[in-house]
């Protein structure tokens, strides 16, 4: 059975993933009008800002697509039904966050809005659809959103896929034009099956030689997806475990790295210490997998993995703390300047950052901390600190506060802190900086990414990640 060309797509969910993946689409097949919808109808209002500055989230070279394709083929709507209804193919890229109730609170994924899409898709759709999972799921939900459409009794056929998304963020765009992989699972054993997979096949070919578009059969694909997130923790926590062995024997992290990378069996990647790994996905996947393998009874295989996300809170309370006992074993009414907010450089997601939970630390210590970010809104740092819940909103507003330059958020700072690895910390004139600090000037680099006899010499006291400075 040959497949139908697709020409036209819904993508439900705007988000983080939705937005720029159907973007792409958008540009590398303009035969295609792809309408990306969501609920929230602020997000959507964003996305049509004419002021490309004020999309919702920040990406570099994101811009530069939505401008190309935007109003041309690539809408964005909060009109859910009718983009449904349209559709050939519907892409879900709604959210799926660690259960905060009931079965599986604080572990598995939460479903609720994947299945909602399925209930809406089943009581909307008067045609065959090809449906395809793009939001990180456990694996076998296939299955249950198979059962929601097929019990509806409208005589419409799905095709159900999955199509996880291995983007990283602040890698959005370039991750998709040259994707390492694209992975479509489906159902080989059917024509129609084969033919669905064929069809998503031939959109991803318009720009990605065909072997590096995998076939697979779902399961694997749902469960290659939360692999690929397990296994790239797994190193991060790998080689900051080694981090904290490092500082305790003099050996150097970094030319550790550098020496275990080399061998190309390892490889070089993912192998940078730091003062954690954070984002939407990292832990929410562990979770997700630790999970899976306790309800199948696969206790050994839970408790591997569980220790990936142990050693991260390890490593994160280990800088906090480092920071109290260095300063003379108390924060109390100090100042503490951050340098950085974000997860990593280049997005403005703090989902999970690391920062969060040093900031919590110190200021249960009674630090006032001075946060600067280049690209975090004030509003989205308040309420990252209140969702900790550790401690009154005016009383997160008295000790923590934002500030919107660098020099004037370290000013009379007893120490700085660096939690994410935006490039710009690297050029700043940290003599002027060293000057208006209180002495000693105590920097804690949470990325190893100063030069740190530079800064020795010009008399700050530097702590790095894995290294005796
Ligand atoms: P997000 O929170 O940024 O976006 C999800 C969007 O879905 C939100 O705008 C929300 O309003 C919308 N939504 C939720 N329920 C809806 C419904 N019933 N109808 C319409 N809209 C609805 O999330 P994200 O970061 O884009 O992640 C989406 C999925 O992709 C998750 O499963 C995540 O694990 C996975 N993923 C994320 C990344 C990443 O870098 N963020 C990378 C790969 C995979
Ligand atoms: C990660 C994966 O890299 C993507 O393939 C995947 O699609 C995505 O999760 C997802 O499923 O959401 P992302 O979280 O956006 O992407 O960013 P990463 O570059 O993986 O970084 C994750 C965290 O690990 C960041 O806090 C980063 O600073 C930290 N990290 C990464 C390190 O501390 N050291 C490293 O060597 C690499």
């Amino acid at each position: 059975m040959t497949f139908k060309p697709i020409k036209n797509i819904c993508c439900i969910g705007a988000g983080y993933v939705g937005g720029p993946t159907m973007a792409v689409i958008a540009q590398k097949c303009p035969d295609i009008k792809v309408n990306v919808v969501d609920v929230n109808a602020q997000r959507i209002a964003s996305w049509n800002d004419e002021n490309l500055d004020n999309l919702p989230i920040y990406e570099p070279g994101l811009k530069e697509v939505i401008s190309e394709t935007r109003g041309k083929n690539l809408f964005f709507s909060t009109e859910i039904e009718k983009a449904i209804e349209e559709a050939e193919m519907i892409f879900i890229s709604v959210n799926t966050p660690t259960k905060t109730y009931g079965k599986g609170k604080g572990m598995a994924a939460d479903l609720k809005y994947v299945e909602l899409c399925a209930r809406k898709i089943a009581e909307v759709a008067k045609s065959d659809k090809i449906i395809v999972e793009k939001s990180t799921l456990p694996v076998r939900t296939a299955q249950a959103i198979k059962s929601i459409l097929d019990n509806v009794g409208t005589g419409v056929k799905y095709h159900i896929l999955s199509n996880p998304e291995f983007l990283a963020e602040g890698t959005a765009i370039n991750d998709l034009h040259n994707s390492d992989r694209v992975l479509i699972g489906g159902d080989h054993t059917t024509p129609e099956g084969q033919a669905a997979m064929d069809a998503l096949t031939h959109i991803y070919e318009r720009w990605l030689p065909s072997e590096r578009i995998l076939q697979t059969n779902l399961w694997s694909s749902e469960l290659s997806k939360l692999t690929a997130n397990a296994f790239l923790a797994q190193r991060v926590s790998s080689i900051n475990s080694i981090s904290a062995l490092c500082e305790a024997t003099g050996a150097n992290v970094e030319e550790v790295a550098q020496a275990i990378g080399s061998d190309s069996r390892i490889g070089d990647k993912f192998l940078k210490a730091s003062v954690g790994f954070g984002g939407s996905c990292f832990q929410k996947d562990i979770l997700n997998l630790v999970y899976i393998c306790r309800s199948l009874n696969l206790k050994e295989v839970a408790d591997y993995w569980e220790q990936v996300i142990i050693m991260n809170d390890y490593q994160k309370y280990r800088f906090a703390d480092n920071i109290i006992s260095t300063l003379y074993n108390t924060v109390t009414d100090k100042k503490i300047t951050f340098f950085g907010w974000a997860f990593k450089k280049d997005t403005n997601d703090t989902r999970e950052s690391a920062a969060i939970y040093v900031a919590d630390y110190l200021l249960e210590d009674r630090a006032n901390i001075f946060v600067y970010d280049p690209k975090v809104k004030t509003e989205q740092i308040y309420m990252d600190i209140d969702n900790m819940n550790t401690r009154s909103e005016q009383e997160n507003r008295n000790s923590l506060f934002v500030i919107n330059d660098p020099y004037k958020a370290s000013k009379d700072a007893h120490a700085i802190a660096i939690l994410t690895e935006w490039d710009e910390f690297k050029t700043y004139d940290w003599q002027i900086i060293y000057d208006q600090m209180k002495k000693p000037a105590f920097i804690f680099d949470g990325r190893n990414i100063i030069d740190s006899k530079k800064l020795a010499d010009i008399g700050f006291k530097v702590y790095q990640i894995g290294k005796t400075v």
